[in-house]
Parts: C-alpha cells; structure tokens; sequence
C-alpha cells in the first residue's frame, strides 16, 4: 500500500477549521479513521451541527486526501457534530451553552428571534430549551401555541431524604423545551411580578427544572437592563449575548446601552452577535423591493462600533407577525423565503458560539459583593 494512516492526517492537518483557524488534526476533528489499500474513511465532528461551513471543510479534505490516495480508493467522510461547551454550571451540569436574548428597546423583536433560532438550531440537530423571562409580557407561550399548557413537577430525590425537592419539568413544544413565566404567572397579573417574585422564578427555572441535556438553552429577556438580567448573570455562567435591533436610531442607542451593561467588567459576558431584524420591508407584489422603513444598516454599523460579529439581517415580513400570532413561527413554514433567512441566523449564531467557546475563558458568575 502506498499510503498509510499518518499519510492521511498529515493530508487532513493541512486542512483549516476557518473559523477556528486551526487545522482539523490539531483540533481534534478526526476521528474513527480506517485505511485500507481500496478504502480510506474517516468521521469529522464539527463544534455544532448547525455548522455552515460543513460542506465546504468536507469538500476540502476530500481534495487533501485525494492529493495522497488517488482517485481510484473508496474514501468515505462522515460528517458529525458535538456542540462545544466550556459551562460548568452546577445548577444546569449538562447544559453546554446558555445563551441571552437582549435588546434596549421594546418590540424590536427579541421573542421572535429567539423563538426561530430555537427552532433552527434544532431543525440542524441540536438539542435547545427557551426561557422566556420576559416578566413585562411574556410571548414564548404564544408563540409555540401553548398558553393553556402548564410545567409539570416531579420529585428529585436527594442524596439525604431531606434533601428530596420538586423541580419544573420544562414544557416540550415542536421539539423544543420551555419554560415561561407566562405558565406561572396568569397575564393580568403582570404587574404584580415586577420584582422579587420574578427574579425568584427565574431562579427556579434555572436551579429547580429538569432540563436533561441540552446544547443550546435561549434565555428570552425582557427590554431594558432590568433585575432579572442582573439575576441571570448572578445565578449562571452564560455562554454569551445575542443582542437583537432595528435598524432605528432609538433602537440602536438602546441596544448600545445593553451591550454596555453586559460588558461591563463586573459583569463580563461577551457578545456573541448582533441581529438586525425588520432591516427592510419587501412588499409581496414587488418581491425586488427593500423598503428601509427603519433605515439602513443599523445593526451592521452597531456590531463594528462595538467590535462584535454581525449575525445577520431579518426582513419585516407581514408573515413572520402572523406565523408568531398564529403559534407556528416562520421558520416551521419553509415555503416561506424568510425561513432561510432564520436558518442562515442560527448558523451563524451556532458558528461564533463555537469560536468563543474556542478563544475565550469561561464566564465568572458574577458575584454582588455589599
Ligand atoms: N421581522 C419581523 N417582521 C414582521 N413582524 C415582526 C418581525 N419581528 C417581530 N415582529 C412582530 O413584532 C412584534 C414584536 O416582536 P417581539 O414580540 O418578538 O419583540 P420583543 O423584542 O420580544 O418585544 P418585547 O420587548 O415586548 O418582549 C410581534 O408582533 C412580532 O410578531
Ligand atoms: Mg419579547
């Protein structure tokens, strides 16, 4: 035989992860290799299923290891992935990433947003759970059409019998878990939550609810810079910000404001991206369109102001609205173009959580000190 295992993962380290800028062997990307004179095969696990750069490093270790085996050898490359985590909450141990949904200003369409990218990120395979802490209105039960439904609770049994409590078991919608203030606190008794009672249930939802495994858990936050965002980074280390704006002047100085809070150094959670959402209005009849009804490129010029990846841009469709209304969102309707639009978010979103896990330390919770 003309070749040999080293042979081949000498070809496949000159291939780069380009995201992580490693080469796939230094990364330890390959696994299960087997060569034989007449097949070569091998698995290549990704950092998330989402990955959208998978056909691109298949296509380039194809062409590496081609270089060395000729084109008459069987070669066989499975594509896998195992999301990274560098978490180790010891509230949510098998939670890899944890991930905020913030904005500054209202309605500029967090809920959405987390909903679709929720739903994207497990149409590619990954397992995802939601928080919706939005105490001010609650959407997530709306928006997955299950306002009527409720948690259940079980018993988790503790190492002493007095240790024994009852946790959440989080709702499972469209494959997707959740947990909302929504289910606890009936709507037109909002006001009253405001406070304690709130950031007590978020707590609850993150210490005493049986997530099992998860890749990915959404955190659904309220508008603002608020007591239950201050709660979240006190109760666990999160993986990282995804801040969501409109393109509107208002709304960027808001978005600023929260990019701030996060960063600053007692707090210290990175920002894993910004979403522009209703970037433009394209009108059915004249598909060819863009109407920047809230001007342009906002979220681009926020996101390098700030030294943050972009993640990507979301039209004002009349349909997302509807689809969120109706308690289907957008992206389980792939018929419509938007879809791809969410779908290509989540990729991205998934790619720039792999590349923080890769470069920077984990999050410190924070601690208040009086
Ligand atoms: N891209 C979009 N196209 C059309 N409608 C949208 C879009 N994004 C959000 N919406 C609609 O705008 C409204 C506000 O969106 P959403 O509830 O997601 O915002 P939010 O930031 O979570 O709001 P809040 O601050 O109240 O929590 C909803 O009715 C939603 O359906
Ligand atoms: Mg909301």
């Amino acid at each position: 035989m003309a070749f040999s295992a080293p042979d081949i993962l000498a070809a496949l380290s000159t291939v780069e992860d380009p995201d992580l800028k490693k080469d796939l062997v230094t990364l330890g990307m390959i696994q299960n290799l087997s060569v034989s004179s007449e097949r070569v095969s091998f698995t290549v696990v990704l950092t998330t299923p989402a990955c959208p750069l998978k056909e691109l490093i298949k296509r380039n270790c194809e062409e590496a290891v081609r270089k060395v085996i000729g084109e008459a050898v069987v070669l066989q490359i499975e594509m896998t992935a195992t999301v990274t985590t560098i978490n180790a909450n010891p509230a949510l141990p098998q939670v890899k990433n944890i991930i905020a949904v913030a904005s500054g200003k209202g309605g500029v369409g967090k809920s959405t947003v987390t909903s679709n990218l929720a739903l994207a990120l497990a149409a590619s395979g990954s397992k995802v759970g939601i928080i919706d802490a939005d105490i001010f209105g609650p959407s997530i039960p709306t928006m997955f059409d299950c306002e009527n439904m409720r948690p259940g609770v079980i018993e988790r049994p503790g190492s002493k019998p007095e240790d024994k409590k009852y946790v959440l078991m989080p709702l499972e919608r469209y494959g997707i878990k959740l947990l909302s203030i929504g289910f606890i606190a009936p709507p037109d008794n909002a006001v009253v939550w405001r406070g304690p009672m709130a950031t007590s249930a978020l707590r609850q939802f993150i210490n005493d609810s049986e997530w099992g495994e998860l890749d990915y858990l959404l955190i659904d936050l309220p508008p603002g810079t608020s007591d239950i965002h201050l709660t979240l980074v006190q109760t666990v280390s999160v993986t990282g910000v995804v801040v969501v704006t409109t393109p509107q002047r208002v709304a960027l100085a808001d978005a600023q404001k929260a990019i701030a809070m996060f960063t600053m150094p007692q707090i210290n959670v990175p920002i894993l991206g910004v979403v522009e959402n209703m970037a433009y209005f394209t009108p059915a009849e004249l598909p060819d369109s863009k109407y920047y009804l809230f001007g342009k490129d906002g979220g681009k010029v926020l996101a390098k102001r700030n030294d943050v990846p972009f993640l990507g841009e979301i039209p004002l469709v009349q349909r997302i609205r509807e689809a969120g209304d109706e308690g289907t969102p957008a992206i389980l309707q792939p018929e419509l173009p938007v879809a791809a639009a969410f779908k290509e978010l989540a990729g991205a979103l998934a790619q720039n959580i792999a590349i923080r896990n890769a470069n920077k330390d984990k999050t410190k919770i924070v601690e208040i000190k009086r």
